[in-house]
Formats: structure tokens, C-alpha cells, sequence
């Protein structure tokens, strides 16, 4: 049954090839391997997301406008290699396995404007430092991945916006119109599906010429110092972090007398949400060599908490795509939710292919967090638990800005931590909003940003972002928690 319903903004274009002939299905087939046999008996294609229901996506005024850019956009190179997501989903496998842990950070929205060389390294920068703070802390290897290099799509909770008599769209994001409140910069565009696409890759280009030229050198931490870093009370302890990791790593050449691989380069990964349906299925490619349907604009997809259901669209595309993917679970959950989107989205139950990213909030995480953990180990399923312990701590403050606090995003934090080792399973990753800027868009922490401070320099069009001195002191707080999950 097609349910599609009247206005949806459902491209007609057939962007990849019809549906093969039985026979030649019938030789693919026996090619295939067990996953992608379970994924092929449920007829999954780039676009059989079209049968279901599709929350969250723009209309598109002009149907063959969009079919056109949908076209180009799939004749595009991709961003990243199939290589690459193979290698950060064998990685994300160890974290599951507790040998490693997930740093994944960045903007809630990244927009157009701010596709610049130097807020793109100083998001990079402050990830660095925060990993070196965890490597040092957890005794353990980061995988570091950015919010960023696509975040351009955003779920809202309307789909227009009024403002003194007059209803516009809501704007979802640079991917899609534009902020102002104008009938012309609020239509969406499909032109901005390949301006998207273009910063994208620019963004990650940059971040890969930087990480391969040496700017990640661990020898080299003094690369990564942003501008306001010496001022920040918590300067001295990180300095000392980084010498102590120096040293050590001056040591241990010595006593081998070689440089120590993985040292001088590390790994940095991108992800974003993937909301935007026909956008995911143009940029949905299958390569040489290997089995199965890749998305190649970015290597770790998230599922919102918005666009879960178990029926709906997304679940339907992201559970055909090879890549690793993640799923936010959000209120309200039930156990046996996260355990059918489990067998949904992970059916072969493959190591390192689904993280669950809780964001329950510091008020509801105890009550909830415990069920949910235990169902899924009781169907045994390897997942990657995450937390983010910043959207559903989300406050409007008195002058109407959306705010979060520094302690209650610590407190979500250290009761994930708990809970999941009281119930056999452990933290393997954070998920946070923040930026390498001077930003004041949450409160507290030791800077002591006060409420009376927002209006100060609040940046963000969307979700408040922890800043620069915030993101340190919360690594510096998170390393303490790591340690003692490993002690
Ligand atoms: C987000 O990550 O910006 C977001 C909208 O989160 P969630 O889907 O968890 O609400
Ligand atoms: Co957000």
C-alpha cells in the first residue's frame, strides 16, 4: 500500500535503476550474504521509504525543480569512502566492547554562513583537546567524530510560523530555506540541496587536509590552542594533562626508538542527522566490490527522536544502508520500542552497526533508562549505548532564549554512567552540542555564566551549544567518570 499522502513533497524522479527482472534478482541473491539477504526479503531500496509515512519534510513548491537537483545530486562524487565507514563502524564494535569511546560533538544546526575555515578548526580544535583529556583520563582510545559537515537539516516542532497576523513555513534549516521571515526566503529551495552538499564536502576536505597534514599530531597538542584558552580558569589543569601525555609519549619513543604508529594522525569521522528522505536517497550509492547500498555524504547517520517510529520512513531507509547508524531515544520510550527498533534497524545483529543515543533528560533518566537496558540485554543485542545528556535538558529562560545547564547535563551524564553499570552494560560514547567559540548560550559551569549573560553573545539559530571553557571542564568531568568505569 502506498501511503503518501496529498502534499507530501515526494519526488517523482527515479534516481537510481529500476527494480531488476527475478532472474537477475535470483543470481544477486545467491551472492548475497545473510544481512543483506534479511534486508532484500523485506524489498528494501533507496527509495522504498516512499511507502511510508515521512515526518518532517519540507514541500517543495516546484515538483521538476526538485526532481533536477535530485538528479545532479546523485551524479555527484561522494563525500566520504565506503572505507572509511567500514572502518569507523569495526571501531565503533570496540567501543561496544568497552576498548574504546565515542566523542561526537558539534552544532546543532551548522549554517551556510559559518562553513569558514576558522570556525571549522576550532571545532576541530576543541574536540581535539577534549579527546586528549579523555584518552589521558579513561586510559582509552577516542573515536572522535564532528557534528558537522552536513548538519544542515533541522526537525521543528511546527510546520509554519506566525508571527503578527502572518504564516510563513518554518524554517528547517540552511539544506532547505532561508532564517529570514519572508515569503521568498522561507519557500524551500531545492538549489540548497546542492549548495548543502558542496559546504559539506568543503568542510570535510578541509578537516581531512588538516588531520593529514599533522594538525592532529598528538606531539603537537599546541596546534589545537584557541585564542581565549590561556584565560580560562581551567587552563592550568589541561596544560598539565597535555605535558604529562607529552612526556609519556616522549618516553615511550625513546624506549622503542620509533615513532608510535596512530600518534602522529588520528581518525576524525563526520555524521548528521539524516532527516531529509530524498536527499538521504540521492547521496545512497553502491560501490565496487561490495555488497549492499552505502550513504556516502556522511559516515554515521543519526535517526532524531522525532522520526522514529517504527512504521515510518526513516526507520525504513536507514535500516537498508550499510553505514553505522544511530537511533536518539527520547520521552516517551518503551522498552519494547528500543528493542523492535533493534531488530529492526540491526536485524544480522552486527557488532559496531547500531548506537543507541539516550536523551532522557536529568529528571527522567532514572526512572527510565533501567528498563530500557535491560530489555535490550535480554534480546541480545549489541548496541553502542550513547548518551546525550543535552537535549532533553533544554529550558526557555524568563526573556525567552533556550538555555541548558551546565549541572544537569553533568547530573543526565553521571546517572547514564550508573545506571548502565548497574544493569551489566557500560557507556561507550557522549553526544554533545558545543563549539570551539566564546558563545554564551548555556549556563553555569566554572566560567559561572548567569542567565543575565545570554544575551551576551548567543549565536546559536537553534539549540544552545556548551563553549568553548564549558566543553574542557565537561571533558575534564567526563574523564573522571571514564576512569572509574574502567578502574
Ligand atoms: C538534535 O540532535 O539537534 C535533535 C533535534 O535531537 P533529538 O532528535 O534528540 O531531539
Ligand atoms: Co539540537
Amino acid at each position: 500500500m502506498v501511503r503518501i499522502h496529498v502534499g507530501q513533497p515526494i519526488s517523482r524522479a527515479r534516481i537510481h535503476q529500476p527494480i531488476p527482472p527475478l532472474e537477475t534478482t535470483m543470481i544477486f541473491w545467491q551472492t548475497l550474504s545473510p544481512v543483506s539477504r534479511i534486508i532484500q526479503s523485506n524489498e528494501w531500496r533507496p527509495d522504498s521509504w516512499r511507502r511510508k509515512t515521512a515526518a518532517q519534510q519540507p514541500v517543495y513548491p516546484d515538483q521538476s525543480a526538485l526532481d533536477d537537483a535530485l538528479r545532479q545530486l546523485h551524479q555527484l562524487p561522494p563525500l566520504v569512502s565506503s572505507w572509511e565507514v567500514e572502518s569507523l563502524k569495526q571501531q565503533l564494535a570496540e567501543a561496544a566492547l568497552g576498548r574504546r569511546f565515542l566523542l561526537q560533538g558539534g552544532d546543532c544546526s551548522e549554517t551556510f554562513a559559518d562553513c569558514a575555515s576558522g570556525v571549522i578548526a576550532s571545532k576541530l580544535k576543541i574536540l581535539l583537546q577534549m579527546s586528549l583529556v579523555l584518552v589521558q583520563g579513561g586510559c582509552q582510545r577516542v573515536i572522535r567524530v564532528g557534528r558537522f559537515g552536513g548538519q544542515y537539516a533541522k526537525p521543528r516542532s511546527s510546520d509554519t510560523e506566525t508571527r503578527d497576523g502572518v504564516t510563513l513555513p518554518v524554517y528547517r534549516g540552511d539544506l532547505v530555506n532561508r532564517m529570514a521571515f519572508h515569503p521568498d526566503e522561507r519557500r524551500p529551495d531545492p538549489e540548497l540541496l546542492l549548495r548543502g552538499y558542496e559546504r559539506a564536502g568543503l568542510t570535510i576536505n578541509f578537516i581531512r587536509a588538516l588531520v593529514d597534514g599533522g594538525f592532529a599530531d598528538l606531539h603537537h597538542p599546541e596546534y589545537w590552542a584557541l585564542p581565549f584558552g590561556r584565560k580560562s580558569p581551567l587552563a592550568g589543569e589541561y596544560l598539565r594533562m597535555v605535558n604529562s601525555i607529552t612526556e609519556s609519549l616522549r618516553f615511550a619513543e625513546a624506549l622503542t626508538g620509533r615513532t608510535l604508529p596512530e600518534m602522529d594522525r588520528v581518525d576524525f569521522f563526520s555524521s548528521r542527522e539524516g532527516l531529509h528522505l530524498c536527499n538521504e536517497e540521492a547521496v545512497t550509492h553502491q560501490v565496487p566490490r561490495r555488497e549492499g547500498w552505502y550513504n556516502l555524504s556522511t559516515h554515521y547517520p543519526w535517526i532524531g527522536n522525532r522520526t522514529r517510529q517504527l512504521e515510518g520512513a526513516h526507520v525504513e531507509y536507514f535500516r537498508g544502508i550499510c553505514n553505522p547508524i544511530a537511533v536518539k531515544l527520547g520521552l516517551p520510550i518503551s522498552p519494547a520500542e528500543v528493542v523492535a527498533l533493534c531488530q529492526t534497524l540491526n536485524p544480522a545483529n552486527e557488532p559496531g552497526r547500531l548506537s543507541l543515543i539516550t536523551r532522557l533528560g536529568e529528571a527522567g533518566v532514572a526512572g527510565e533508562l533501567p528498563g530500557i537496558v535491560q530489555a535490550v540485554r535480554q534480546g541480545g543485542h549489541k548496541v553502542l549505548w550513547v548518551c546525550d545528556p543535552m537535549h532533553a535538558n533544554t529550558e526557555m529562560t524568563r526573556s525567552g532564549l533556550k538555555t541548558r545547564r551546565f549541572e544537569k547535563v553533568l547530573a543526565e551524564l553521571e546517572a547514564t554512567f550508573q545506571i548502565l553499570g548497574e544493569n551489566g552494560a557500560h557507556l561507550g560514547g557522549v553526544h554533545f552540542e558545543l563549539t570551539g567559540e566564546n558563545v554564551t548560550e548555556c549556563i553555569g559551569g566554572a566560567c559561572g555564566l548567569t542567565e543575565d549573560d545570554l544575551s551576551r553573545d548567543y549565536r546559536s539559530p537553534v539549540d544552545p551549544r556548551l563553549n568553548y571553557e564549558q566543553s574542557l571542564e565537561m571533558a575534564l568531568r567526563l574523564a573522571k567518570l571514564l576512569a572509574k568505569q574502567n578502574a
